[in-house]
């Protein structure tokens, strides 16, 4: 029922179908009973996942809909991003549908109610039925801001605490200038304030905290941050953010609009990523696969390809939450028949 009423939402414009798809999920009554199948479980990043699946960030901006995302059977929700002080984001229109390609375009530019707000969100939710629940926080920098890296010290502040990990967003493309971030002096000197910052205050001195990247790196840009990942203990990478290319395959009229494309199409530019980093840091960091995931073996493959966890958005639009059962159901019975116990056993297994 409820997939099928939010499938109609795909005639309507995307930015509003996505408003009354949250509206929506506000409502939707709560069941955490069902459990997953054994060999989905792990324990890494010293949380206890029931499942890989994540809800990956830019769905949930501002922490509205967690409990409806776990009835929906994620292993774990990102919220985010979250900046330190609330903003608009781009002019509209600034989501568009790629329908032929099952991918969407968006500019959306960190819209968000800021961290406080979000915090308070947060503190609602801090009864029993999200104890166990593992949440991650998505944080990014303000448009306006003139110093970038206090704007993630600041939401490591104010959120830090609320999170199962923090994922530092120094990918989207929307925000000019935040891709430098991720460049070799930039990135070495965040990562170093960000670890400090974390040895700082008590309550998130063991929080695991991840950077999100972009699937735009070159092989020496992607070698200096597994470096800089690995001389500083980063506990994990989130692979990959939306792209900027275009891949000439594309069918759709609206791949002129500038933007991050994600879903199908970045599929394949994403696992290459994941790969790459796999082998450059010898499998010694958590990484999350990101990137057109629409089925079991989409994330099978992801595994694969060295990612311990994966996370999905896009596919979420054009298939219904019904999607995230089926996916568990039939990645379940992929290891299953491969002959693996578990997915520990899976990861990085064809790089
Ligand atoms: C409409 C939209 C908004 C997004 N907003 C964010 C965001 O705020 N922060 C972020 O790190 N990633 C954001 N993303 C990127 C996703 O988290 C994910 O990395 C990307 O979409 C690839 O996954 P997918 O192909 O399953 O959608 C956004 C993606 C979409 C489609």
């Amino acid at each position: 029922m409820l997939d099928k009423s939010l499938k109609l939402l795909k005639y309507l414009p995307p930015e509003l179908a996505h408003t009354i798809t949250i509206q929506t999920l506000k409502y939707l009554k709560f069941n955490f009973d069902k459990t997953d199948e054994n060999n989905l479980a792990q324990h890494i990043l010293g949380l206890d996942f029931p499942n890989p699946i994540g809800l990956a960030a830019g769905f949930d901006k501002n922490a509205e809909v967690i409990k409806s995302m776990f009835t929906l059977g994620f292993g774990f929700v990102e919220i985010g991003t979250v900046t330190p002080n609330p903003q608009k984001g781009n002019s509209k229109p600034r989501i568009f549908r790629l329908d032929e390609d099952l991918g969407v375009i968006n500019s959306l530019g960190f819209n968000n109610k800021g961290s406080k707000k979000v915090k308070k969100n947060l503190l609602k939710l801090k009864n029993n039925l999200l104890q166990n629940k593992i949440i991650g926080i998505n944080l990014g920098k303000n448009r306006s801001s003139i110093n970038s890296i206090d704007d993630y010290l600041s939401g490591m502040e104010t959120l830090g605490d609320l999170s199962s990990y923090i994922a530092i967003n120094i990918s989207s493309p929307n925000t000019q200038g935040l891709r430098d971030l991720q460049l070799r002096g930039n990135i070495e000197n965040l990562i170093k304030k960000i670890i400090k910052k974390r040895e700082e205050i008590e309550s998130i001195n063991r929080k695991p905290i991840l950077i999100k990247i972009s699937p735009d790196l070159n092989e020496d840009q992607l070698r200096d941050i597994a470096l800089i990942a690995l001389a500083n203990n980063i506990d994990g990478l989130i692979l990959t953010n939306t792209t900027t290319n275009r891949p000439d395959y594309l069918l759709s009229k609206n791949k002129i609009f500038k933007g991050g494309l994600s879903g199908k199409p970045l599929f394949s530019i994403s696992n290459e990523i994941l790969r790459k980093m796999y082998n450059l840091t010898n499998g010694q960091i958590i990484l999350i696969g990101v990137g057109g995931i629409e089925s079991g073996s989409d994330c099978y493959e992801k595994i694969k390809s060295g990612a311990s966890l994966i996370q999905l958005y896009t596919a979420l639009t054009y298939n219904g939450p019904s999607l995230i059962s089926k996916i568990k159901n039939e990645l379940s019975d992929l290891i299953k028949t491969d002959g693996y116990k578990s997915i520990t056993e899976v990861i990085g297994k064809s790089v």
